[in-house]
Formats: C-alpha cells, structure tokens, sequence
C-alpha cells in the first residue's frame, strides 16, 4: 500500500513524500449516544482507514490532493479560512486553521490523502481525516501537542468548523486504538482502558447498509439538544453534570422531573445504556458472549424505540442476525441514520452469514448491504516501511 500511494504522490507533486501516516475508523462495540452524556463506551480501531503522505514546501502554500475525490485545493497559509459547501478538504483545512489560532508557526505542505473507509457508513472517516492531519502537522511542525490534545482539538474542529455537536468518542478511539483491544472509556473523565476484545470463536462482521445518510447532522445535533433539555430538567432536584451520571434506578426515581414524553424516551435510552456499558465489560472480561450479545441486541433495539436514530436497514440487519444461531448478537453503531451495523459472528459460519444476511436484506430493503469481516486495529502513527520498523 505504502509504495503505491509513494508513487501517486511522486506522480503528483514530482517529488517523493517525506512521510506517510495513518488514521484508522473505528466501531463502538456498545454505548451509543453516550459520549457528549458524559459516560462509559466501548469503541475499537478497525485496519481501515486514511492514510496521509506529506513533504513540506517552500512557497507557503497547502497543498490538498485525494486519491477518492477530484476536488483539490491550493491555498496559501494565512489563516481565518472557512468551510466551504461539503468538500472533503474541509477537515483538513479546520485542523490547521486551529493550529494556526493556537499560535503555532505553520509551514506550507503538499499533502495526498488516500481513504478506504467507506465514506458515511459511520465509521468515522471524518474522524479519521481530522486526527491523521492533527498528528501529522504535530510532528512536521514539532507543535508539542500530546495525543489528547490532538483529540481534543479534532473533536472542536468538528463542533465549530464542521457543525456536527459530536462527543470525543471517534477522535479519541482513532488516535488511542489498539490492535486486538476494546477501549472502555469514560466520557466525562477521559480515563479509559484499553481491554482484551476476547470474542472466542466469534468475528466482527460489520454490515454497510450502503443507505445513503440525510439529514444526520442535524438529526444529530437534535438529539444531542434532547439530552441538554433532559438534564435541565433533572438537575431541577439533582445535582449532576451529565445524564449519565445516574444510574437506571436513580433515573426511576427523579423521571417525573422530565414532562415532554419525547425527552423522557432520550433520556432513558441513555441512561439504561450506560449502564448495559458496564455489564457488557463484565460480560467481556468473563469472556461470556451470550450475555455479551444479548446487551448488543437490547442496546439496538433502545436505539430504535427510544432513542429513534435507526431505520428499516439497520432494524432488518439485526432482524437477520437474530435468526442466526452463529450469531451471538448484533447492534447499529455509530450515530445511527444509515451507515452500519455489527455483529459477531461464529468465525466457521462467516461465509454463510455473509450470504444470508445479503439474500435477507436485498429482500426486504432492494439493495444489497455490504458485508465484511473485520479486524481491530491500532491507533494512529506514522507508517513506517518493513525496513524501517526492524531498525527502529
Ligand atoms: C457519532 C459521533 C460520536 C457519537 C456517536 C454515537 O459517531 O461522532 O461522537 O456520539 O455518533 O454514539
């Protein structure tokens, strides 16, 4: 991979790349709509991802190329840029507009992106191209930022430059993701744990609904003012900085505080959902995938009813799945609207669940999914050649 997108570069910029690095996307295995509550999930790195090859120039220019889209951009580095309609280069150019108002001396760069996540399945390609340029721009330009930093800063060029009110979830599980580890991380403190995803004789199959996503974001800026609207209401008598800093319980005990029946579904869909998160660890750590899979179904089907962010696709994907006996559950992930679904699936019975589950949906749905089986990869980093690795 690395030497042909070397020779794209040179082929572009008739010079060679002086550094490629990578961002992977990443699945939330449990514990949706959680993040900007304040409380537990479990994202995981896949091995795909956005890969960035860069070599600094002279002229003071940025320099925007992809390999997946044909619109370019050659801007000078000066700063107070701007979004501009929904080009890809956006994320790019929101990361170095806030390196620039942090104060740091930015130099001009050619840069060639190449993706192979596909693009809004909800797998976080839009985190993926925000860390990958952060981390890159950091060691180029020596900045100094920690790894959270970067995170951190990806997650506000999000919010403020992209206009999505996302939480840390997908910044913080590209950049810190391990190979073969869940990270349990805790939104509100941002301590987190990387585990051993310990999946047996099970896989990760991921299925794209290929359901083109509309109206998301402001969907999703929608449920995120639902859950500010509940909290207000239950800090009436409690004293609390996030939803999920009750539990179930508690929650039965204050819900009357919540009157508008739509944000009480929100909120208990939250609520409950964190708390499935800390079952779930315990089911891992027990290596108990029955159990395990059955939070996976109860956490897709609160998605559904009471928090309303899947669809017929996603709904039909783990309709299938609970018919195969191979599979021990399967949930949406990620922000929900389209984009995938998950499922672990007995490793022997793939091809099987594969061909079933696409016969299934093509049924009922008239397009096909896309279904792979997939790996838990590391975090982002610099890709270094075969030869460099043994000499480091
Ligand atoms: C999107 C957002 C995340 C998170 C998920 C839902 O992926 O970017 O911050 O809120 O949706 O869990």
């Amino acid at each position: 991979m690395k030497d042909f997108l070397t020779q794209e570069f040179t082929k572009i910029f008739n010079k060679n790349p002086e550094n490629t690095y990578f961002s992977p996307g990443r699945v939330n295995l449990i514990g949706e709509h959680i993040d900007y509550n304040g409380g537990l999930v479990m994202p995981c790195a896949v091995t795909f991802g956005t890969y960035l090859l860069v070599s600094p120039n002279s002229d003071g220019m940025f320099r925007f190329r992809s390999m997946n889209f044909e619109e370019k951009l050659d801007i000078p580095v000066q700063g107070n840029y701007t979004k501009t309609k929904e080009y890809w280069f956006n994320y790019p150019l929101g990361i170095i507009e806030y390196f620039l108002k942090d104060g740091h001396p930015v130099l001009g760069m050619d840069l060639l992106f190449y993706g192979n996540i596909p693009i809004s399945s909800g797998l976080s390609s839009s985190a993926s191209i925000e860390v990958v340029t952060a981390f890159a721009l950091n060691d180029q330009l020596n900045s100094g930022y920690s790894k959270l930093d970067l995170v951190k800063l990806s997650q506000a060029v999000e919010n403020n430059f992209i206009g999505v009110n996302c939480g840390i979830m997908d910044q913080f599980a590209v950049a810190f993701g391990e190979k073969n580890k869940a990270l349990m991380l805790n939104c509100d403190t941002l301590d987190y744990k990387a585990v051993d995803s310990n999946l047996g004789e099970h896989i990760l199959a991921i299925i794209n609904t290929n359901k083109p996503r509309k109206l998301a974001e402001s969907k999703y800026n929608e449920r995120v003012q639902e859950c500010q609207a509940a909290l207000k209401a239950l800090q009436h008598e409690l004293e609390i900085n996030n939803l999920c800093d009750i539990d179930t319980a508690t929650f039965n005990k204050y819900s009357h505080l919540i009157t508008d029946a739509t944000i009480y579904k929100r909120a208990k869909h939250v609520i409950e959902e964190n708390d499935r998160v800390k079952l779930a660890a315990v089911a891992l750590s027990n290596n108990d995938l029955a159990e395990f899979g059955r939070l996976m179904y109860a956490s897709h089907d609160s998605l559904r009813d009471l928090y309303e962010v899947s669809g017929k696709e996603l709904d039909t994907i783990a309709e299938y799945s609970k018919t195969d006996a191979n599979v021990a559950g399967a949930r949406m992930t990620g922000a929900g609207f389209g984009g995938c679904g998950i499922a672990l699936v007995k490793e022997s019975a793939f091809e099987d669940f594969q061909k079933n589950m696409i016969a299934y949906y093509t049924n009922k749905i008239g397009y096909a999914p896309s279904v792979y089986s997939s790996l838990i990869g590391d975090g982002v980093g610099e890709l270094l050649a075969e030869s460099e690795k043994t000499k480091a």
